[in-house]
C-alpha cells in the first residue's frame, strides 16, 4: 500500500456525535529504530515486542461543529485534568494527519487520556498514546465508511500512529510486529507496522519483559533530536545495514528457539543505540551508575545459573529485562533480591507480550 491508499473517498454516511474508547500497549524494540527520514521514514527496519500491561487508555467525544471554522478544535484532558502542555504535540498530529482524515476539522474533540504505568517513570507514553488516538479517530473514520475492512482499519491505525511517533505504529497488534521494509519479511513497509507472520518457536510465547525504573526523570533527548543525531552520524550507514543483518538473525532465531543467540542480538542492538549516542554530535551518555550495576548483575547471574535473562535499553537509564516464562520463577526472585535495589524508589513493573490494542465498549 501507498500513501495515496490511505486518502478516504467521499463518506457515506454522517455522524452527529458520539465517543470511542481504546487501549492501547507500549511495545519494546528487540531491533532498534534509530533514525528517520521526514515524518517518521525509519532509516531500518525495527521489530518490537508489543506489551500487554503497560497501555495508555484514551477515550475520544466528538459532536459535530454547529458553525464551519478552519482550525481544529479539540481539548485534551491527562488523568482527569486539563492537560495543555500536550496540546503543540496533537496540534501537530492533526496537521499532519488531516488529508488523510478529512473530517478533522468538522468535529470539536475532547481526548481524554490515562497511563496504566506510573506518571513520567520514564517509560515512552508516545507509543502507547499515539496508537490509541490513532484508533480513536480510525473507529470515527469507521462510522463514516462502514464498509471499511478490517485491514484497512488496522493498517491505517498503523500508518497514522506513525505520523504522530514512529514506534507507535508497532502498538497497533501483537505480539511481534516489524516496521521497515526489509526484503524478506512479507508484507514489511517504511509506512506501518505488521504483524510478524513467520514460524516463532514456542520459547518466545508469553516472553516476560520486566521494567526496570533507575531513573524517572527528565528525558535528557527527546526522540526528535535524538533522531537526528543520526543525520551526519559518521558510522550511520554502518549502522542501518546492521540493522538489518540483526533482523535477518532474529528470524532464524525466533524459528530455532536459540535463546542464547537471542540474547547476543537483543543486547548488541540496546548497546548500539546507546554507543551511536555516545558517538554523535553532540553526544550523550544516557546509562546510570545503577544501569550499569544492573547490566552486570545480569551478565553475572547468566553465567552462575545458566539461564536465559538479557537486557535492552531505550533512550534512557531504564532497564528492559526479557527473559522466558520458564524462568520466571528463578528470575523474579532475583530481580527482587538483587536489581530492585537499584531501582528509583524500588519501583519496577512486571509485564509481558500482550496482543495489541483493544477497544472498550
Ligand atoms: C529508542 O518512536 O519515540 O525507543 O518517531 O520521533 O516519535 P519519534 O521517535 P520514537 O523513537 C523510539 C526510539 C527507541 C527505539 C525503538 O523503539 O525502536
Amino acid at each position: 500500500m501507498t500513501e495515496k491508499d490511505f486518502i478516504p473517498n467521499p463518506y457515506s454516511a454522517t455522524v452527529e456525535q458520539g465517543q470511542v474508547t481504546w487501549q492501547s500497549p507500549s511495545n519494546i524494540a528487540l531491533v532498534k529504530y534509530w533514525g528517520k527520514l521526514e515524518h517518521q521514514i525509519p532509516a531500518n527496519p525495527s521489530i518490537s515486542f508489543t506489551l500487554d500491561s503497560c497501555r495508555t487508555t484514551t477515550t475520544l467525544k466528538f459532536s459535530k461543529k454547529e458553525q464551519l471554522s478552519d482550525d481544529f478544535d479539540f481539548e485534551l484532558e491527562f488523568e482527569g485534568e486539563k492537560k495543555d502542555s500536550f496540546r503543540p504535540k496533537i496540534q501537530k498530529f492533526l496537521e499532519r494527519v488531516e488529508q488523510y482524515l478529512p473530517f478533522l476539522k468538522d468535529y470539536k474533540f475532547t481526548i481524554q487520556t490515562s497511563n496504566s504505568f506510573p506518571h513520567s517513570s520514564g517509560i515512552a507514553s508516545s507509543a502507547s498514546g499515539m496508537s490509541a488516538l490513532a484508533l480513536c479517530f480510525m473507529s470515527l473514520e469507521k462510522q463514516l465508511d462502514p464498509e471499511m475492512t478490517e485491514e484497512y482499519f488496522t493498517r491505517k491505525s498503523s500508518f497514522l500512529a506513525r505520523l504522530g511517533s514512529g514506534s507507535a505504529c508497532r502498538s497497533v497488534e501483537g505480539e511481534l510486529v516489524v516496521w521497515g521494509f526489509q526484503r524478506n519479511i512479507y508484507g514489511s513497509s517504511d509506512l506501518y507496522g505488521v504483524q510478524y507472520r513467520d514460524e516463532v518457536h514456542d520459547n518466545f510465547r508469553n516472553y516476560r519483559d520486566t521494567i526496570l525504573l533507575v531513573d524517572k526523570g527528565e528525558k535528557q533527548v527527546s526522540s526528535t533530536v535524538g533522531h537526528e543525531l543520526m543525520n551526519g552520524h559518521p558510522y550511520a550507514e554502518r549502522r542501518f545495514r546492521q540493522a538489518h543483518d540483526n533482523l535477518d538473525r532474529l528470524k532464524k532465531i525466533f524459528r530455532s528457539g536459540d535463546l542464547s543467540e537471542f540474547i547476543k542480538v537483543v543486547e548488541s542492538e540496546a548497546l548500539t543505540l546507546h554507543a551511536m549516542m555516545m558517538t554523535s554530535e553532540p553526544y550523550f551518555l544516557l546509562m546510570k551508575p545503577n544501569t550499569l550495576a544492573i547490566i552486570n548483575k545480569v551478565f553475572r547471574f547468566r553465567e552462575e545459573t545458566g539461564l536465559h535473562l538479557c537486557f535492552t535499553l531505550d533512550a534512557g537509564a531504564n532497564v528492559h529485562l526479557l527473559f522466558p516464562e520458564k524462568e520466571e520463577e528463578l528470575t523474579l526472585e532475583f530481580i527482587g533480591s538483587e536489581l530492585q535495589q537499584h531501582c528509583q524508589n524500588g519501583q519496577y513493573i512486571n509485564d509481558r507480550v500482550g496482543s495489541g490494542a483493544q477497544k472498550l465498549a
